[in-house]
């Protein structure tokens, strides 16, 4: 086991030696400050598991230290050593949050004994983080449904990206899980105590955004009658998720741009800059490289942001998730009342709907059609007649696919296989009416043909979706490397920079 490390600050040189000689003996790493200040720039650089201060020095004294300690690391215990035991400043140092407090010339037996209780509650404390924080994942984890090839390597990618700093544009359609993911990275991330704070680019009116992202100043419009802090201030410490954010206007677009490069903020009305410690997480359901051209969005801004590029794939891309995911919203819909599985609540001819059904909605549209289904269904088991209209009427024709018997259910590859190959039967061949019927595009169905055995021959026009590729090591790498070059006190967490930015291909 690594070595505590304790922090020893007093004025007096000779108790600092004589604490330092007694804790060494016990086997512990100890150093030594003579003023508060410096006792707070040493643990600034690397943190301590334990602090000893004298409570009066002067300048900056005992209980000041206390309450920037505080500030920087609420979970490392301080013990205020004092001249008299009963000294009420030493028992206002306890009120604060210090762990104890010791009178200077007591029997080293009792200092040992008052430091190896703050170590254990110190390791306590750490353990109870760590679990919180795996509970935290596991039960992120759960929310986010999909097993399908596209999700895991989206959820490989969100496990690599989550403890570093860089900057992550999500991107993806309307209901495809943008905010869930975003969400995902922070409660993985070495932040997950501090807030996720989600604000909708699109949402605000330009002349109200930039006060809500970065605060104002009293007086500086009408109506600002006091002090705003505003989005980025509120997640200090977290992540702030700017949802739609190619919806922001360029005015604003120059600010957040400030904020990512020097990582601090002009709240509106006020001529001094704020610095901020946020990560930025970025989602757009827009191609911002058409956005880009089109002269709406600021190419710097864009490299800036799409550090870490994140796709989410479309419902229709990943349809053998589609029986986890109905079998996910029944179980929250239904609560108890769930059992014996999905073939009790839902008819095998709805199912293939919904299977073959294009989503435009994604998985929004899907667990709002599951609730309104359980909500309106007649009989136990959700039927064709449940769904809305406009899904029935591109649903599959009758008896195309095969029918989940009551014994056994078929695969849903065995149903798509059989429901494509029943709709390219009705089209006559003909494989860009049958992708428009099925609501998937070209090269999809060139895929799946292929995959099914049906395309003997090489498609030349069919390129495999590489849009997906995690990150390589060495780009994590990169980021990482640049985000402790620009910031070296503090490693991973906490940068202040970012890398300078990889340009995408094309
Ligand atoms: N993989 C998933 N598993 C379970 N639920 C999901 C999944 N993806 C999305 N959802 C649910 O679908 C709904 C939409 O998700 P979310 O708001 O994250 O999408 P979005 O991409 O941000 O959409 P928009 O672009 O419209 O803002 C939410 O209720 C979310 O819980
Ligand atoms: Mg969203």
């Amino acid at each position: 086991m690594a070595q505590d490390r304790i922090l020893v600050v007093d004025d007096e040189e000779s108790m600092c030696q004589y604490l330092s000689i007694l804790l060494q003996k016990e086997g512990y790493e100890v150093q030594t400050a003579n003023s508060g200040a410096a006792g707070l720039e040493l643990f600034r650089t690397s943190p301590f598991d334990l602090v000893m201060t004298d409570i009066q020095m002067p300048k900056m004294d005992g209980i000041q230290l206390l309450k920037e300690l505080k500030k920087l690391d609420a979970t490392s215990p301080v013990i205020i050593m004092t001249a008299y035991a009963s000294e009420q400043s030493a028992i206002d140092a306890v009120n604060l949050g210090a762990f104890s407090y010791l009178q200077k010339h007591c029997k080293n037996d009792d200092i040992k004994m008052v430091v190896r209780n703050a170590l254990d509650l110190h390791r306590a404390r750490n353990e109870n983080q760590e679990l919180r924080r795996q509970l935290t994942r596991t039960k992120t984890r759960k929310q986010i449904i999909g097993k399908s090839p596209r999700m895991r390597s989206v959820y490989k990618m969100v496990d690599k990206i989550a403890s570093t700093m860089a900057t992550v544009l999500i991107n993806g359609e309307s209901g495809t899980g943008k905010e869930l993911i975003a969400q995902s990275i922070h409660q993985r991330s070495g932040r997950s105590s501090g807030p996720f704070v989600a604000i909708n680019c699109g949402a605000i009116p330009e002349t109200l955004l930039e006060s809500q992202l970065f605060g104002h100043v009293k007086g500086s419009f009408t109506g600002a009658d006091r002090d705003h802090d505003g989005f980025c201030r509120q997640a200090e410490g977290g992540t702030i998720f700017l949802d739609e954010i190619g919806e922001t206007p360029l005015s604003i677009q120059v600010k957040l741009l400030r904020m990512l490069q020097e990582r601090e903020i002009y709240p509106v009305g006020s001529s001094s800059p704020v610095k901020v410690d946020v990560r930025v997480i970025a989602a757009t359901n827009r191609n911002l490289e058409d956005e880009v051209a089109a002269g709406n969005f600021r190419t710097d801004l864009y490299y800036r942001l799409n550090v870490i590029p994140l796709q989410l794939p479309a419902l229709r891309e990943r349809t053998d998730d589609i029986p986890l995911l109905v079998d996910h919203f029944l179980k929250r819909c239904l609560g108890p009342e769930y059992t014996g599985g999905l073939g009790n609540f839902i008819d095998e001819a709805a199912m293939r709907i919904l299977a073959a059904y294009d989503w435009p909605g994604n998985v929004r549209e899907l667990e709002n059609v599951i609730e309104r289904a359980v909500i309106i269904r007649e009989g136990e088991r959700i039927s064709v007649g449940d769904l809305p209209e406009h899904i029935r009427a591109l649903g599959p024709g009758e008896g195309t696919a095969p029918v989940l018997s009551v014994g056994g259910m078929v695969t849903l590859e065995e149903l798509e296989k059989s429901h494509i190959l029943a709709v390219l039967e009705r089209t006559g061949g003909a494989r860009k009416q049958t992708s428009e019927i099925l609501g998937i595009n070209a090269s999809t169905l060139y895929r799946k043909l292929k995959k099914y055995g049906v395309n003997d021959e090489e498609d030349p026009e069919y390129k495999d979706d590489e849009s997906l590729e995690v990150p390589s090591e060495e780009l994590i790498n990169a980021v990482e490397d640049a985000i402790k070059e620009s910031d070296p006190a503090r490693g991973t967490e906490g940068a202040k920079g970012d890398r300078p930015q990889p340009v995408p291909a094309g």
